[in-house]
């Protein structure tokens, strides 16, 4: 069982996000990768890793099976038990995440993103990537691994301390209405280095609901496959359009604590 220790929730507080290690059920993680291929279009063979580079010859416009470029956000399985046994429901992930925003605090999930895919981009001059801030309402995200991720594989990227300044720039705590300074300071972050979250298979990332983030570029020789949950308390609709507080951990009962 993971848990996180009081420096690791102080991490999350100043940096925006935090990495734990070896945290996901190995055998959930088979089958999710299993019924990954079993949904893949021809074009990709499991065996055959030069196949597996991008872009996808076709467009595939149905939001389940998304599929554009590089990019594969394969939402189909998102609601299946497995699925969110998984992720959410993991034992040590679902405790960390009440460590955090506390305890009995949380919704229930009904579904994860589902499975998102990074080809790889095979041999191409590499270029930097900018971040952005979700806009949906939730207060914590998780990225896990079903596969390993090697630096510049197409990981998480997040930029450090980001959610200390991107809170204030919505008019609200957690609807999708930015201020004007979000663009001015989305462009002043996004010329910085994000922090690659590589990992291995069961790894996963925590990160604040408005820290800059971004799918990272894949330059390796490996699909990236991450699935991806929100977790949302259960007041979020309460709280959903105040606007932000002083005091920007107020729905963070664990991490008001340990500082
Ligand atoms: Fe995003």
């Amino acid at each position: 069982m993971s848990t996180l220790s009081k420096q690791e929730i102080l991490f999350f507080k100043e940096e925006g996000y935090l990495v734990k290690r070896d945290v996901l059920d190995p055998e959930l993680m088979a089958y999710a990768r299993e019924r990954l291929w079993e949904a893949a279009p021809s074009q990709l063979k499991r065996d055959r890793l030069e196949t597996w580079i991008g872009p996808f010859e076709e467009r595939c416009e149905d939001k389940m099976s998304y599929r554009s470029g590089y990019r594969w956000n394969y939402r189909q399985l998102g609601g299946e038990p497995w699925m969110i046994r998984l992720l959410p429901k993991n034992p040590s992930v679902w405790y960390m995440a009440e460590q955090l925003l506390g305890k009995g605090m949380l919704r229930e999930p009904d579904r994860v993103r589902g499975i998102y895919c990074t080809l790889p981009y095979g041999d191409v001059p590499k270029k930097p990537s900018g971040c952005h801030v979700d806009g949906h309402p939730f207060h914590l995200g998780v990225v896990g691994y079903i596969d390993d991720v090697p630096p510049e594989g197409g990981g998480f990227m997040v930029w450090p301390k980001s959610h200390l300044k991107f809170y204030y720039d919505f008019h609200s705590q957690y609807r999708t209405e930015p201020t004007d300074q979000y663009e001015k300071d989305r462009a002043c972050f996004s010329q910085q280095a994000g922090v690659d979250c590589h990992g291995r298979a069961g790894d996963i990332v925590f990160w604040h609901h408005r820290v800059g983030h971004a799918a990272g570029h894949n330059y390796s020789c490996q699909i990236r496959q991450a699935v991806l949950y929100d977790f949302r308390k259960q007041d979020i609709e309460h709280t959903m359009e105040e606007s932000p507080c002083q005091n920007m951990w107020r729905d963070w009962a664990g991490v008001e604590r340990s500082s």
